[in-house]
Protein backbone atom coordinates (compact mmCIF):
# COMPACT_ATOMS: atom_id res chain seq x y z
CA UNK A 1 0.00 0.00 0.00
CA UNK A 2 1.69 3.35 -1.21
CA UNK A 3 0.67 6.84 0.91
CA UNK A 4 2.24 9.41 0.65
CA UNK A 5 0.43 12.32 3.51
CA UNK A 6 1.63 13.44 6.76
CA UNK A 7 -1.78 15.09 7.39
CA UNK A 8 -5.00 15.17 5.70
CA UNK A 9 -5.98 18.54 5.04
CA UNK A 10 -7.22 18.49 1.72
CA UNK A 11 -8.64 16.66 -0.71
CA UNK A 12 -6.72 17.79 -3.68
CA UNK A 13 -3.26 16.80 -1.70
CA UNK A 14 -4.15 13.32 -2.44
CA UNK A 15 -2.78 10.86 -5.31
CA UNK A 16 -5.07 8.42 -6.88
CA UNK A 17 -2.70 6.09 -4.99
CA UNK A 18 -3.42 7.66 -2.05
CA UNK A 19 -7.00 7.90 -2.56
CA UNK A 20 -6.82 3.98 -3.66
CA UNK A 21 -4.85 3.04 -0.56
CA UNK A 22 -7.54 4.72 1.67
CA UNK A 23 -10.60 2.99 -0.13
CA UNK A 24 -8.84 -0.53 0.41
CA UNK A 25 -7.52 -0.05 3.82
CA UNK A 26 -11.49 0.89 4.77
CA UNK A 27 -12.55 -2.29 2.58
CA UNK A 28 -10.03 -4.34 5.02
CA UNK A 29 -11.31 -2.57 8.20
CA UNK A 30 -15.05 -3.35 7.09
CA UNK A 31 -14.40 -7.34 7.23
CA UNK A 32 -12.38 -7.23 10.54
CA UNK A 33 -14.10 -7.70 13.44
CA UNK A 34 -13.24 -5.85 16.46
CA UNK A 35 -11.55 -8.36 17.97
CA UNK A 36 -8.60 -8.45 15.62
CA UNK A 37 -8.14 -4.71 14.74
CA UNK A 38 -8.87 -3.51 18.71
CA UNK A 39 -5.24 -2.94 18.90
CA UNK A 40 -4.18 -0.97 16.07
CA UNK A 41 -4.25 2.07 18.10
CA UNK A 42 -3.55 0.68 21.77
CA UNK A 43 -1.77 3.09 23.55
CA UNK A 44 -2.34 6.16 21.56
CA UNK A 45 -4.56 8.97 22.10
CA UNK A 46 -6.60 10.97 19.71
CA UNK A 47 -7.36 14.56 20.46
CA UNK A 48 -10.71 15.02 18.61
CA UNK A 49 -11.43 19.45 18.65
CA UNK A 50 -14.26 20.60 17.39
CA UNK A 51 -15.09 23.92 17.26
CA UNK A 52 -17.81 24.09 15.13
CA UNK A 53 -21.04 21.69 15.44
CA UNK A 54 -21.06 17.66 14.15
CA UNK A 55 -22.60 14.65 14.63
CA UNK A 56 -21.25 12.35 12.35
CA UNK A 57 -17.84 13.39 12.06
CA UNK A 58 -17.01 13.48 15.73
CA UNK A 59 -18.79 10.47 16.72
CA UNK A 60 -17.49 8.15 14.11
CA UNK A 61 -14.08 8.94 14.32
CA UNK A 62 -14.37 8.92 18.09
CA UNK A 63 -16.06 5.35 17.70
CA UNK A 64 -13.26 4.28 15.05
CA UNK A 65 -10.80 5.39 17.94
CA UNK A 66 -12.46 3.41 20.37
CA UNK A 67 -12.47 0.31 17.86
CA UNK A 68 -9.08 0.21 17.23
CA UNK A 69 -8.51 0.29 21.10
CA UNK A 70 -7.18 3.77 21.38
CA UNK A 71 -8.52 6.66 24.05
CA UNK A 72 -10.15 9.79 23.56
CA UNK A 73 -9.72 13.56 24.36
CA UNK A 74 -10.99 16.43 23.14
CA UNK A 75 -14.38 19.01 23.34
CA UNK A 76 -17.21 19.13 21.26
CA UNK A 77 -18.16 22.53 21.60
CA UNK A 78 -15.05 25.73 21.60
CA UNK A 79 -16.98 27.41 23.94
CA UNK A 80 -15.61 24.72 26.83
CA UNK A 81 -12.07 25.45 25.83
CA UNK A 82 -9.61 28.21 26.25
CA UNK A 83 -10.15 29.33 22.60
CA UNK A 84 -13.14 31.40 24.64
CA UNK A 85 -10.53 33.42 26.88
CA UNK A 86 -8.47 34.52 23.39
CA UNK A 87 -5.78 31.60 22.83
CA UNK A 88 -4.93 31.07 19.23
CA UNK A 89 -5.67 28.66 17.46
CA UNK A 90 -1.45 27.50 16.87
CA UNK A 91 -1.15 27.42 20.60
CA UNK A 92 -4.13 25.10 21.42
CA UNK A 93 -2.51 22.90 18.21
CA UNK A 94 0.94 23.27 19.26
CA UNK A 95 -0.22 22.78 23.00
CA UNK A 96 -2.69 19.72 22.40
CA UNK A 97 0.28 17.72 19.93
CA UNK A 98 2.24 17.29 23.10
CA UNK A 99 -1.12 15.59 24.60
CA UNK A 100 -2.43 13.52 21.70
CA UNK A 101 -0.73 11.34 18.70
CA UNK A 102 -3.03 12.95 16.49
CA UNK A 103 -5.48 15.42 16.38
CA UNK A 104 -8.82 15.56 14.17
CA UNK A 105 -9.97 19.05 13.83
CA UNK A 106 -13.44 21.32 12.72
CA UNK A 107 -12.91 24.80 12.27
CA UNK A 108 -15.11 27.48 11.06
CA UNK A 109 -11.83 29.21 9.20
CA UNK A 110 -11.00 28.07 5.91
CA UNK A 111 -7.45 27.02 6.01
CA UNK A 112 -7.74 26.38 10.06
CA UNK A 113 -6.72 22.61 9.16
CA UNK A 114 -3.81 23.57 6.95
CA UNK A 115 -2.15 26.59 9.42
CA UNK A 116 -2.92 23.71 12.42
CA UNK A 117 -0.97 21.35 10.35
CA UNK A 118 2.01 23.73 10.32
CA UNK A 119 2.62 23.83 13.77
CA UNK A 120 1.68 20.47 14.74
CA UNK A 121 4.20 17.83 15.08
CA UNK A 122 1.16 14.94 15.40
CA UNK A 123 -0.71 14.29 11.94
CA UNK A 124 -3.47 16.80 11.76
CA UNK A 125 -6.70 15.63 10.50
CA UNK A 126 -9.16 18.42 9.20
CA UNK A 127 -13.37 17.62 9.94
CA UNK A 128 -13.64 20.45 7.77
CA UNK A 129 -13.04 24.12 7.75
CA UNK A 130 -15.48 26.82 6.84
CA UNK A 131 -16.77 26.42 3.62
CA UNK A 132 -13.38 24.95 2.48
CA UNK A 133 -12.97 21.33 2.55
CA UNK A 134 -14.19 18.21 4.26
CA UNK A 135 -11.55 15.37 3.31
CA UNK A 136 -12.60 12.38 5.30
CA UNK A 137 -16.16 13.21 4.31
CA UNK A 138 -15.36 12.73 0.57
CA UNK A 139 -13.45 9.58 1.08
CA UNK A 140 -16.43 8.06 2.45
CA UNK A 141 -18.50 8.96 -0.04
CA UNK A 142 -15.70 7.87 -2.57
CA UNK A 143 -16.11 4.48 -0.91
CA UNK A 144 -20.09 4.55 -1.03
CA UNK A 145 -20.09 5.07 -4.62
CA UNK A 146 -17.52 2.25 -5.01
CA UNK A 147 -19.20 0.00 -2.77
CA UNK A 148 -22.45 0.28 -4.61
CA UNK A 149 -21.34 0.72 -8.12
CA UNK A 150 -18.37 -1.45 -7.92
CA UNK A 151 -16.60 1.35 -9.82
CA UNK A 152 -15.96 4.95 -9.51
CA UNK A 153 -14.79 5.59 -13.55
CA UNK A 154 -17.70 6.86 -15.64
CA UNK A 155 -20.11 7.31 -13.34
CA UNK A 156 -22.38 10.12 -14.10
CA UNK A 157 -23.34 12.54 -10.79
CA UNK A 158 -25.22 15.51 -9.68
CA UNK A 159 -24.32 17.78 -7.32
CA UNK A 160 -27.28 19.54 -6.18
CA UNK A 161 -27.94 22.52 -3.86
CA UNK A 162 -25.71 24.70 -1.97
CA UNK A 163 -22.60 24.47 -4.01
CA UNK A 164 -21.46 27.69 -3.00
CA UNK A 165 -20.35 27.11 0.59
CA UNK A 166 -20.91 22.99 0.44
CA UNK A 167 -17.28 22.16 1.48
CA UNK A 168 -18.05 17.93 0.53
CA UNK A 169 -19.12 19.00 -2.75
CA UNK A 170 -15.56 20.86 -3.12
CA UNK A 171 -13.84 18.37 -1.63
CA UNK A 172 -15.59 15.54 -4.19
CA UNK A 173 -15.11 17.59 -7.23
CA UNK A 174 -11.16 17.18 -6.85
CA UNK A 175 -11.51 13.63 -5.67
CA UNK A 176 -13.54 12.47 -8.95
CA UNK A 177 -11.27 14.14 -10.90
CA UNK A 178 -8.43 11.84 -10.61
CA UNK A 179 -10.96 9.47 -11.79
CA UNK A 180 -11.53 8.59 -15.63
CA UNK A 181 -14.82 9.82 -17.90
CA UNK A 182 -16.72 11.04 -14.76
CA UNK A 183 -19.24 12.95 -15.50
CA UNK A 184 -20.59 15.86 -13.04
CA UNK A 185 -23.79 17.93 -13.42
CA UNK A 186 -22.91 21.19 -11.20
CA UNK A 187 -27.11 21.74 -10.53
CA UNK A 188 -27.77 25.12 -8.12
CA UNK A 189 -28.74 28.37 -8.48
CA UNK A 190 -27.30 31.04 -9.98
CA UNK A 191 -26.34 32.27 -6.40
CA UNK A 192 -25.44 29.19 -4.92
CA UNK A 193 -22.93 27.93 -8.36
CA UNK A 194 -19.54 26.03 -7.78
CA UNK A 195 -17.02 28.47 -7.25
CA UNK A 196 -15.07 28.75 -10.50
CA UNK A 197 -11.61 28.36 -9.29
CA UNK A 198 -13.30 24.90 -8.43
CA UNK A 199 -14.94 24.12 -12.13
CA UNK A 200 -11.80 25.56 -13.53
CA UNK A 201 -9.51 23.46 -11.61
CA UNK A 202 -10.84 20.23 -12.43
CA UNK A 203 -12.70 20.63 -16.05
CA UNK A 204 -9.46 19.59 -17.63
CA UNK A 205 -10.55 16.25 -16.19
CA UNK A 206 -14.10 15.69 -15.30
CA UNK A 207 -16.46 16.31 -17.94
CA UNK A 208 -18.96 19.36 -15.93
CA UNK A 209 -22.21 20.52 -16.90
CA UNK A 210 -23.47 24.11 -14.80
CA UNK A 211 -27.24 23.71 -14.55
CA UNK A 212 -30.40 24.82 -12.25
CA UNK A 213 -32.37 22.27 -13.96
CA UNK A 214 -32.79 19.07 -12.22
CA UNK A 215 -35.46 17.42 -14.02
CA UNK A 216 -34.35 17.53 -17.40
CA UNK A 217 -30.62 15.83 -16.53
CA UNK A 218 -31.95 13.52 -13.88
CA UNK A 219 -32.01 10.77 -16.42
CA UNK A 220 -28.85 10.72 -16.64
CA UNK A 221 -27.75 10.32 -13.34
CA UNK A 222 -26.11 7.04 -11.67
CA UNK A 223 -26.37 9.10 -8.42
CA UNK A 224 -27.54 12.63 -7.14
CA UNK A 225 -25.53 13.99 -4.28
CA UNK A 226 -27.83 16.59 -2.62
CA UNK A 227 -26.78 19.21 -0.18
CA UNK A 228 -28.50 21.23 2.15
CA UNK A 229 -28.33 25.04 1.77
CA UNK A 230 -25.67 25.73 4.31
CA UNK A 231 -27.47 28.77 6.69
CA UNK A 232 -24.18 29.18 8.36
CA UNK A 233 -22.10 30.80 6.03
CA UNK A 234 -24.45 33.31 4.74
CA UNK A 235 -23.49 36.96 5.44
CA UNK A 236 -27.48 37.92 5.10
CA UNK A 237 -30.37 35.98 6.26
CA UNK A 238 -33.18 37.62 3.98
CA UNK A 239 -30.42 36.04 1.03
CA UNK A 240 -30.87 32.62 3.37
CA UNK A 241 -34.66 32.75 3.22
CA UNK A 242 -35.07 33.37 -0.24
CA UNK A 243 -33.72 30.95 -1.13
CA UNK A 244 -33.87 27.81 1.52
CA UNK A 245 -36.72 25.71 -0.11
CA UNK A 246 -35.29 26.07 -3.87
CA UNK A 247 -35.05 22.02 -3.79
CA UNK A 248 -36.78 19.72 -1.94
CA UNK A 249 -36.89 16.14 -3.11
CA UNK A 250 -39.61 13.60 -2.88
CA UNK A 251 -40.72 10.62 -4.37
CA UNK A 252 -41.86 12.32 -7.51
CA UNK A 253 -37.70 12.58 -8.75
CA UNK A 254 -37.77 8.23 -8.89
CA UNK A 255 -40.22 8.62 -12.18
CA UNK A 256 -37.63 9.80 -14.22
CA UNK A 257 -34.42 8.73 -12.58
CA UNK A 258 -32.47 5.65 -14.05
CA UNK A 259 -32.45 2.21 -12.93
CA UNK A 260 -30.52 1.81 -10.20
CA UNK A 261 -30.14 5.57 -9.42
CA UNK A 262 -29.21 6.24 -5.87
CA UNK A 263 -29.51 9.16 -3.74
CA UNK A 264 -26.97 10.57 -1.78
CA UNK A 265 -26.47 13.28 0.96
CA UNK A 266 -23.74 13.77 3.65
CA UNK A 267 -26.15 14.77 5.96
CA UNK A 268 -27.36 16.46 8.17
CA UNK A 269 -30.78 16.86 5.95
CA UNK A 270 -33.11 19.99 6.52
CA UNK A 271 -35.45 19.99 4.29
CA UNK A 272 -34.32 19.15 1.31
CA UNK A 273 -34.91 15.67 1.39
CA UNK A 274 -38.59 14.52 2.29
CA UNK A 275 -38.49 11.30 4.65
CA UNK A 276 -41.06 10.00 2.30
CA UNK A 277 -37.59 9.32 0.42
CA UNK A 278 -35.71 7.53 3.45
CA UNK A 279 -37.08 4.17 3.31
CA UNK A 280 -36.77 3.78 -0.69
CA UNK A 281 -34.13 1.65 -2.18
CA UNK A 282 -33.03 5.33 -3.83
CA UNK A 283 -31.84 6.58 -0.59
CA UNK A 284 -28.57 5.70 0.35
CA UNK A 285 -27.18 8.38 2.98
CA UNK A 286 -27.79 6.48 6.13
CA UNK A 287 -25.37 3.48 4.34
CA UNK A 288 -23.31 6.75 3.41
CA UNK A 289 -23.05 7.69 7.01
CA UNK A 290 -22.28 4.43 8.29
CA UNK A 291 -19.30 3.90 5.41
CA UNK A 292 -17.82 6.81 7.95
CA UNK A 293 -16.95 4.03 10.06
CA UNK A 294 -14.47 2.01 8.00
CA UNK A 295 -13.44 4.63 6.27
CA UNK A 296 -11.69 6.92 9.82
CA UNK A 297 -10.66 3.75 11.19
CA UNK A 298 -8.45 3.08 7.67
CA UNK A 299 -7.25 6.88 8.08
CA UNK A 300 -6.19 6.60 11.96
CA UNK A 301 -4.58 3.33 10.85
CA UNK A 302 -2.46 4.63 8.00
CA UNK A 303 -1.89 7.70 9.91
CA UNK A 304 -0.51 5.94 13.32
CA UNK A 305 3.07 5.38 11.78
CA UNK A 306 3.28 8.29 10.71
CA UNK A 307 6.77 10.88 11.55
CA UNK A 308 6.34 14.15 10.52
N1 LIG B 1 -21.51 15.02 7.17
C1 LIG B 1 -21.09 15.71 8.25
O1 LIG B 1 -20.00 16.32 8.26
O2 LIG B 1 -21.94 15.66 9.32
P1 LIG B 1 -21.70 16.37 10.70
O3 LIG B 1 -21.71 17.86 10.47
O4 LIG B 1 -22.81 15.91 11.60
O5 LIG B 1 -20.34 15.94 11.21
Amino acid sequence: MSFSLTDIVSISDFSREDIEAVLEKAAEMEKTPLAKKNKILENKTVAVLFFEPSTRTRLSFETSVQNLGGNVIGFADAGVSSTKKGESLSHTIRVVSGYADMIVMRHSIEGAARRAAEVSKKPIINGGDGANQHPTQTLLDLYTIQKQFKKIEGINIGLLGDLKYGRTVHSLMYALANFDKVKVYCIAPDSLKMPKSIIGDTSGKLQVKETSKLQEFLPKLDVLYATRIQKERFVDEFEYEQIKNVFILGKEILKNAKEGFKLMHPLPIVNEIKTELDNTDAALYFEQAKNGIPVREALLSILRDVKK
